[in-house]
């Protein structure tokens, strides 16, 4: 019966139970080895990474949030700098410029992506005085025009950052990855991301090569030869543990991004059937008052590290409070845009100042999208979702 079934936004174990020999093998033999800290491990998967990345060097280091500090370090931002980024992302974005004394500027989303728009950069890098970069993040998996991005980040003279969190393995415009040809790409493997070890990890890619063994040494106290330091770094090493955990799992990365856009047309294809349409239609026009993402196009592709509707505010919490209690998982990313966070407040923004972000916080809502759902899984929060929202059209037209 349809009621009994449950949907958690993300299932871990179903995903472990389809590679456990492999995972189990990988980690006792690091636990034969004894070699817990960087090693052949870590190399091999830095190799690999660059290689599935299309760039020249990857590596690695202790999370996202680590990947997105050092690579600051290494473009030698200092306190007061200032960084263009969206508000409308996960905080380790803004935080990790904040934790090095440098200036998140913040600039407001397309709200059919959801991703930074590339004219408010272009404003907001106007205002600067001490612009150092811009970086942009890859919302949710899709990532942001590369080509137009790169073209704005040459003539403003300043290196391309991205935060590439969430989109291993997503391709842009020209079909190249996400982390291949920014100035540096942060990657993180939190458990959740589509690529995720088994505790924090993330990596970082370059093609510069003088940029890569900075990092390599800013990740390891800034030090080479071992003892001997020129610069202050940081102790941010990946595990060897991770490192041979995520190797297993890179090999599933392609059927896993495979599975999770098949999911997504599915939702999309139920959705559509119940009226709804994409989110390049505002949520003001008359229709079903439910907008699902806006698929990639061209050569780009989508790997739905998130799959994100979005419906009007008064209904989403309720939306949400309906699915936990029909015991289906959801999530808000992100419910308080960066720029109104309370320890930003020094920052000096306003309510209203970026209404794109703003309302994104208020009206969208992250689905199950991870592989091994199942159709009846999704049929079920397909139904869910938009029985409710039916119901809540016919109270507000009567
Ligand atoms: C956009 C974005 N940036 C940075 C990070 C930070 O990564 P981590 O959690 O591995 O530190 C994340 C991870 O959640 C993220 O989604």
């Amino acid at each position: 019966m349809a009621s009994q079934i449950t949907v958690p936004l993300l299932d871990l174990k179903a995903q472990y139970a389809t590679i456990k020999n492999e995972v189990d093998d990988a980690v006792a033999a690091v636990l034969e080895s004894q070699w817990f800290i960087m090693g052949p491990e870590v190399k091999s998967l830095e190799e690999e990474i660059a290689q599935y990345c299309h760039a020249k060097f990857a590596i690695g280091c202790a999370s996202g949030s680590d990947a997105l500090l050092l690579a600051f370090m290494a473009i030698d931002i200092k306190p007061g700098d200032e960084i263009i980024c969206p508000a409308y992302t996960f905080f380790a974005t803004g935080g990790s410029i904040a934790r090095l004394g440098a200036v998140p500027v913040y600039a407001d989303i397309d709200p059919v992506t959801y991703n930074m728009d590339l004219n408010c950069v272009r404003q907001a890098a106007a205002k600067c005085k001490r612009l150092k970069a811009i970086m942009p993040v890859h919302l949710f998996g899709q990532t942001v025009d590369m080509t137009a991005y790169l073209k704005l980040a040459y003539e403003l003279g300043v290196p391309l950052i991205e935060d590439a969190a969430q989109a291993i393995g997503a391709c842009d415009e020209t079909g190249k990855p996400a982390g291949s040809r920014g100035n540096i790409g942060c990657f993180s493997f939190f458990p959740s991301k589509n690529l995720g070890a088994c505790g924090d990890a993330g990596i970082i890619t370059t093609n510069d090569e003088e940029l890569a063994e900075k990092l390599a040494k800013l990740r390891q106290h800034g030090s080479k030869p071992k003892y001997y330091h020129k610069m202050v770094g940081i102790n941010s090493r990946l595990d060897a543990m991770q490192a041979a955990i995520l190797r297993v799992k890179l090999r599933h990365l392609p059927d896993w991004h495979k599975a999770r856009a098949e999911n997504a047309a599915r939702y999309d294809k139920m959705f559509t059937d119940a009226g709804a349409k994409t989110s390049a239609t505002p949520l003001t026009d008359d229709g079903f008052p439910l907008k699902t993402p806006q698929p990639a196009s061209g050569s780009a592709t989508h790997i739905y590290n998130q799959y994100v509707i979005r419906v009007p505010s008064e209904i989403r919490d309720d939306l949400r409070a309906q699915l936990t209690e029909k015991k289906i998982g959801s999530e808000i990313y992100y419910p308080v845009s960066l720029h109104l966070q309370e320890c930003f407040a020094y920052l000096g923004y306003s309510q209203g100042d970026l209404p794109n972000s703003e309302a994104a916080a208020n009206e969208t809502l992250a689905l199950p999208i991870y592989p091994e759902l199942t159709i009846e899984q999704q049929e079920y929060v397909a139904s869910t979702v938009t029985t409710f929202i039916n119901e809540k059209a016919c109270v507000a037209k009567a």
